[in-house]
């Protein structure tokens, strides 16, 4: 791992130079990253709509790791370790619905949908189902921290990445343009506005390539004709986002009605949509009639789930009027992704190549992928500090 490491540190010190294949192919690496990267900050694990009612509960794998998402009876999203605290087995095995209790398939201890132990059959011996000295209420679920936002449920592993509030600050004030003091709550997830795609390839060439519109003529030639290269721009930030924008987006209605648009969106802004991708997972969508958030979640080193939710102005935008709208607009995001993966599953395959050292970064059209490497490589080389301390 050392000598992966000087890469990383040699090309990020460089002004032109890509990521190391290692970062990209290694097991070891991906593994690495479940703890010093994804581990440490927050990350995108699911949609709070995948789990609509109380009793709701969804099993998420991720990084190698099995975690389940609960709605409570109160309400409240609740994320745990998906491992029983007796023998520890997989507590959840599917998704599943109207759960009262969640119940070992095992030896049948339950917990409470808030994570608290609440049966322990059988434990002081057959029929005793109480022992001396056992504290049930030392052997809750361990749970996992989280935080909703923009109907995401982001996580954080350690318990010690900062607020997520300060972590989101620099992206939400970014975007403050556009939503205005209202925020995201304004928006709402449509039940039919979500897709999954399975892409052979790691998460950060799918991100990398989210990064940039310079493919954009050669891989979507279908979209550059009403939104060209030339229309786009590179956001590059301060802190933990980049992506591009463009100026001249047009709302796609297909053959419906046009959907309800964001009342704080200026005049001045009118045609502008942005694009940008929070780092480490969650890649963003802002357009005047609808977002969306793509989730990628890493299965394997060379396997990412992506995951899209679209979201639409106000409770209105749910309603049958807007069927075919929803559906078009979920349509043309449909075609421009399944465009983007056979080029981010050939990135993955040059990467096999040891001859390529990462390849050249492009002074203009690559400089939000430059950026990302850059935020990557820090994190590396704090973490990398910190164990060969
Ligand atoms: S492992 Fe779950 S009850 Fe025994
Ligand atoms: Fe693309």
């Amino acid at each position: 791992m050392k000598a992966l490491f000087d890469a990383i540190a040699y090309s990020s010190a460089t002004e032109d130079r890509g990521l190391p294949n290692g970062i990209y192919n290694r097991h070891d690496f991906f593994m690495w990253e479940r703890q010093n990267l994804f581990g440490l900050t927050w990350f995108g694990l699911a949609f709070a709509a995948d789990i609509p009612n109380p009793g709701d509960v969804r099993k998420i794998e991720v990084l190698g790791l099995s975690i389940i998402l609960v709605r409570t009876e109160s309400g409240k999203i609740k994320t745990f370790y998906n491992v029983c605290r007796h023998r520890g087995r997989q507590l959840v095995d599917s998704h599943c619905s109207g759960i009262k209790l969640l119940r070992c398939p095992y030896h049948a201890w339950t917990y409470r949908l808030d994570g608290q132990l609440q049966g322990t059959p059988h434990i002081g011996g057959t029929g005793e189902h109480r022992v001396e000295g056992f504290d049930k209420d030392q052997f809750g679920l361990f749970e996992i921290r989280n935080h909703v936002w923009m109907d995401v449920v982001f996580v954080n592993l350690s318990g010690e990445a900062e607020d997520f509030s300060a972590w989101i600050a620099p992206l939400e004030m970014h975007l403050t343009r556009f939503w205005g003091d209202q925020g995201p709550g304004q928006m709402r997830p449509a039940s039919d506005g979500v897709m999954e795609m399975e892409v052979a390839s790691n998460w950060k060439l799918a991100l990398e390539n989210y990064l940039e519109a310079y493919h954009l003529p050669f891989v979507h030639p279908g979209l550059n004709t009403y939104s060209p290269l030339k229309d786009h721009y590179c956001i590059v930030s301060e802190a933990n986002y980049a992506g591009q924008g463009v100026n001249n987006y047009q709302p796609n209605t297909g053959t419906g009605t046009p959907m309800p648009t964001i009342d704080t969106w200026t005049q001045e802004l009118g045609h502008t949509a942005e694009y940008p991708a929070l780092y480490p997972n969650v890649l963003i969508g802002i357009q005047r009639d609808h977002f969306f958030t793509m989730l990628l979640i890493p299965q394997e080193t060379n396997k990412t789930l992506e995951r899209v939710e679209l979201l639409f102005v106000g409770d209105s935008a749910r309603d049958e009027a807007y069927i075919n709208t929803r559906q078009a607009i979920l349509e043309g995001w449909r075609v421009v992704f399944q465009e983007d993966v056979a080029a981010v599953e050939g990135l993955q395959l040059g990467r096999n190549v040891d001859v390529f050292d990462g390849g050249i970064l492009t002074p203009v059209l690559d400089r939000s992928t430059r950026h990302f490497h850059r935020w990557f490589a820090r994190q590396a080389r704090n973490r990398f500090k910190k164990i060969a301390a």
